[in-house]
């Protein structure tokens, strides 16, 4: 039997006696992210989820999109706050934490340097090691979390990784948890930012993902089509895709003002549609180039409802293993930046107090 206490895990032997047989130390990493527009902290042991908690920042609607500014600031404000609520909830004094893993990049200059700098004051504080985590790298790993009293199936290495976001659309091949090769991405929008701009342009709010969803599960697919594009190999394009659809609702609005209203669960059903086909077209080209049996799906349009369904049926077609994220860690949140900090500290990968964040799209650091 084993048993948690301080931090240790001790054996209980057969006759019950405290054998107080010091077997290995678990390891308490805090997680920190603010890459965009979510400060989030989180704080595991080893790969099981203590706590996660996640401080959106409403601001941006007003404004239709993420205004870096005013994320920056909203994040120096949120950090401590919801640092010091993960390590409560978590029932974690920080005097316990191994190690402190940031995301560092990529995402929004001024909104990583919060992240970075607290990561590195208390990391400096505590005497603790530093870990820089990659926030794409993060998305795939969270795959291999745990919540308490419960571990479910993992994919298995080499797997294809379809991450999808607001900044993000990448085709992966993961060979192990620091090793993924890109296949394929975007040569411009990214699958969220499609979805955010069809939003937009139906006069729903900011971010349009989730409202588009919404409103597309009473519509029919069908109703309206627009052309997406076929670009040769892996890689996509969805700003063609935009520039149809806007056409096609400015044109309808000069017949009928009332267009969008009358039309809004269509609409919403039928742009869903051609983005997530769009996608699959792709995930089916791949499937018959590799042998990977496994594939996730990662990123904040993975909580898209139809994705979800399109993926899990192709998958099926394709005698492929799908791995779908649980919602709470599609976007953007730390327990993600810890598991990949987690696997990180196994291999000893510390960075110095020097470290800078980095806004480019790089899969390496
Ligand atoms: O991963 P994420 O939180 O941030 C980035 O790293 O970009 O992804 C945010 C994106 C937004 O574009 C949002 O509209 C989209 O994920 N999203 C969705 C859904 N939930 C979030 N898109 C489609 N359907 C959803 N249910
Ligand atoms: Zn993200």
């Amino acid at each position: 039997m084993l048993l948690n206490f301080n931090s240790n895990l001790y054996l209980y032997d057969k006759k019950c006696n405290f054998a107080a047989l010091k077997i290995m130390k678990m390891v308490y990493i805090l997680g920190i992210e603010s890459s965009c527009d979510d400060t989030s902290a989180a704080v595991i042991a080893d790969t099981t989820m203590l706590s996660n908690v996640i401080a959106s920042q409403k601001i941006h609607a007003e404004y239709g999109g993420v205004v870096p500014e005013l994320a920056s600031r909203a994040h120096q404000q949120n950090i401590i706050p919801v640092i010091d609520t993960a390590l409560k909830r978590a029932g974690i004094r920080k005097e316990e934490l191994s190690a402190i893993a940031f995301t560092n990049g990529p995402g929004l200059m001024g909104s990583l340097l919060v992240g970075n700098s607290f990561a590195k004051a208390m990391a400096f504080t505590l005497q603790i090691p530093l870990i820089q985590v990659n926030h794409l790298q993060a998305h795939v790993l969270a795959h291999f979390l745990n919540k308490p009293n419960e571990s479910t199936p993992k994919p298995q290495f080499p797997f294809l990784c379809l991450t999808v976001s607001g900044g993000h659309t990448l085709l992966l091949q993961v060979n192990d948890y620091f090793d993924m090769v890109k296949l394929g991405g975007t040569i411009d929008d990214a699958a969220g930012e499609a979805f955010d701009k069809a939003a937009k342009i139906l006069g729903l709010p900011y971010p349009g993902g989730p409202v588009i969803d919404k409103y597309a599960k009473d519509g029919d697919p069908n109703k309206y089509s627009f052309s997406i594009s076929h670009l040769p190999g892996l890689d996509y394009s969805f700003s063609g895709l935009k520039t149809s659809f806007l056409y096609f609702i400015r044109d309808n609005l000069k017949e009928n003002p009332n267009f969008i209203k009358e039309n809004i669960h269509n609409l919403a059903a039928s742009i869903q549609s051609a983005i997530i086909k769009s996608l699959t077209d792709k995930v089916k080209k791949v499937f018959k180039e590799s042998t990977c049996k496994d594939i996730v799906l990662a990123g904040g349009v993975s909580a898209n409802s139809g994705l979800r369904k399109a993926m899990t049926e192709l998958a099926k077609r394709y005698n492929r293993n799908v791995f779908l994220p649980p919602l709470e860690l599609t976007t953007d949140n730390a327990a993600m930046v810890a598991i990949c900090g987690y696997y990180k500290y196994l291999n000893k990968e510390f960075v110095d107090y020097d470290v800078s964040p980095y806004s480019n799209d790089s899969m390496q650091k």
